[in-house]
């Protein structure tokens, strides 16, 4: 990578990873590599226990005042936080490519991803409202109004290294809430980018702490989820990550907004668009090479059109170019890490040993880099490892027969994110998205799984962990909600009627 390009951003030779208002980083030293050429990108300095106590005070303190901002005064913070977004996103979008490994189109949109947040939340600073509700009391009105929360605690993932960040960051500042953000230690650069984008609109007009930084391992989330002084904590990865914070920070009565594993599936009825389909299927199986939450993992196909989609895949899959993630052309970037590699390399093994037949694919690529072939595998729902989340791209394929089965077969896993129908039958579509159909947070109509506008809340159930960020009204768990009912009368009526004279 060009030492330009992190010029560009701000970012120096060892950048300091703590941030509230100023750089610091006292922690060791971690170096980040591209999973593309295993090359070092940039070294970091991470943040060290005495950087934790000083970055969440800092939090505090400005959290008493920023709470205090008018929220749309607030909201015109964070536009020109989109602006300046706006501004960097080609240098963003090509820093989270090289350090994510994910492709420059993906890259972009993932920081497109964060300004329509930042624009989002610039609309939702002048409408954050509460319910005036119909007293039961004469002269008397119930009104419940929405108040800042506190020090957010912000924990994400290496596969969305800026756009979850900013999902939850742009709502928490609008909402009065300082954020204290813990990326993934394998993309800090694009973390201290993304904090440094934010800095430069904040520090000038004197609220630099309201987006805090700190860069380093699983220890400091660990800290956050056990530390009072965040009253809600919102953390992306795995399901394993996600129970140990969920119980951390529900033993000391916090809360919690979980984005956790997902186990996603297309169904592909026998009256479907194959066209479609078969886009919408590579997109969801091979884009971000299978390491989104959304990735689609299961392919269920009515056994009627099986062969067909099958063939197609296996055309298509043929045609997808693996390389580098800057490389125009390329479709398939590398996977992040020598252990993601080696996990996939299991999951092959044990796909095999548990009865399913690799059609296409299985293997690593043969160059530098954690690159491994796009994989195709005809499956059973029965067998253990398809109720498993492997980050890469493999993608399991599920013969069904007619829509109650693939339903069936659908609701079968653990994880419950994204799914989606592929149908010309309305009828089989809107059962597919009713409560007796997909029991995902979002189920989609002849489009994948992955690719998700902000504008609804996004999250979702079972060992999703049911969280909800984003757009909609995912606000809410940003705030405490306060109930205030305001007697305007010479009277003092008790509700229920109860009498209590003296
Ligand atoms: C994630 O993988 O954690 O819907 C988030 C999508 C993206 C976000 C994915 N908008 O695929």
């Amino acid at each position: 990578m060009e030492r330009r390009l992190l010029d560009e951003l701000g970012i120096g030779m060892e950048a300091p990873g703590a941030f509230s208002g100023s750089w610091t980083g006292s922690g060791s030293v971690i170096t980040s590599t591209s999973p593309a050429t295993e090359e070092p990108l940039g070294r970091v300095r991470t943040a060290s226990p005495a950087d934790y106590d000083r970055v969440v005070a800092a939090a505090r303190e400005e959290f008493l005042r920023w709470r205090t901002v008018p929220a749309p005064h607030r909201g015109e913070l964070v536009r020109r936080i989109g602006e300046n977004l706006r501004k960097k996103k080609g240098a963003l979008a090509r820093l989270v490519c090289e350090e994510s490994g994910k492709i420059l189109s993906e890259a972009e949109g993932e920081v497109q991803e964060m300004i329509d947040i930042a624009d989002f939340a610039v609309g939702l600073s002048r409408t954050i409202g509460g319910v005036t509700l119909p007293s039961e009391r004469p002269h008397h009105v119930l009104i419940e109004q929405w108040h800042p929360l506190g020090p957010v605690g912000v924990i994400t993932a290496f596969n969305f290294p800026v756009a979850v960040w900013a999902w939850n960051a742009m709502i928490a500042a609008v909402a009065g809430d300082t954020v204290v953000w813990k990326p993934s230690e394998k993309t800090p650069l694009s973390a201290i980018a993304a904090t440094r984008i934010a800095a430069e609109v904040m520090e000038p007009e004197g609220y630099g702490s309201v987006f805090g930084l700190l860069v380093g391992g699983p220890e400091l989330g660990q800290r956050m989820a056990a530390d009072p002084s965040f009253p809600l904590v919102s953390a992306t990865g795995s399901c394993r990550m996600g129970r140990s914070v969920a119980a951390t920070v529900a033993g000391r009565l916090g809360r919690t907004i979980l984005e956790l594993g997902g186990n996603n599936a297309v169904v592909v009825l026998a009256d479907a668009d194959l066209d479609l389909a078969l886009r919408a299927i590579v997109f969801g199986a091979v884009g971000t090479a299978g390491q989104r939450c959304t990735s689609t993992r299961r392919l269920i196909v009515d056994e009627t059109v099986a062969d067909e989609l099958e063939a197609r895949l296996v055309k298509a899959y043929g045609s997808v170019r693996a390389g580098e993630p800057w490389a125009e052309g390329t479709l398939l970037g590398p996977l992040i890490d020598a252990a993601a590699a080696l996990s996939f390399e299991d999951a092959v093994e044990r796909i095999r040993k548990e009865g399913g037949t690799v059609i296409l694919g299985g293997r690593r690529l043969p160059r530098k880099g954690h690159y491994v072939e796009p994989t195709l595998v005809r499956a059973r729902c029965d067998m253990p490892i398809v109720g498993e989340e492997t980050f890469a791209p493999i993608l399991y394929i599920i013969r069904v027969r007619g829509l109650d089965e693939a339903i069936e077969v659908h609701n079968s896993v653990p994880q419950g994110l994204s799914s989606a129908i592929f149908t010309s039958n309305i009828q089989a579509a809107e059962r597919f998205r009713s409560a007796e159909g997909s029991d995902c947070g979002i189920a989609n109509v002849n489009l994948g799984t992955s690719g998700a506008e902000i504008g609804a809340a996004f999250g979702g159930e079972k060992d999703t962990g049911g969280g909800r960020e984003a757009g909609s009204d995912a606000w809410k768990a940003y705030m405490r909600r306060q109930a205030s009912t305001v007697n305007y009368g010479k009277e003092l009526p008790l509700a229920q009627g109860v009498r209590f004279d003296i």
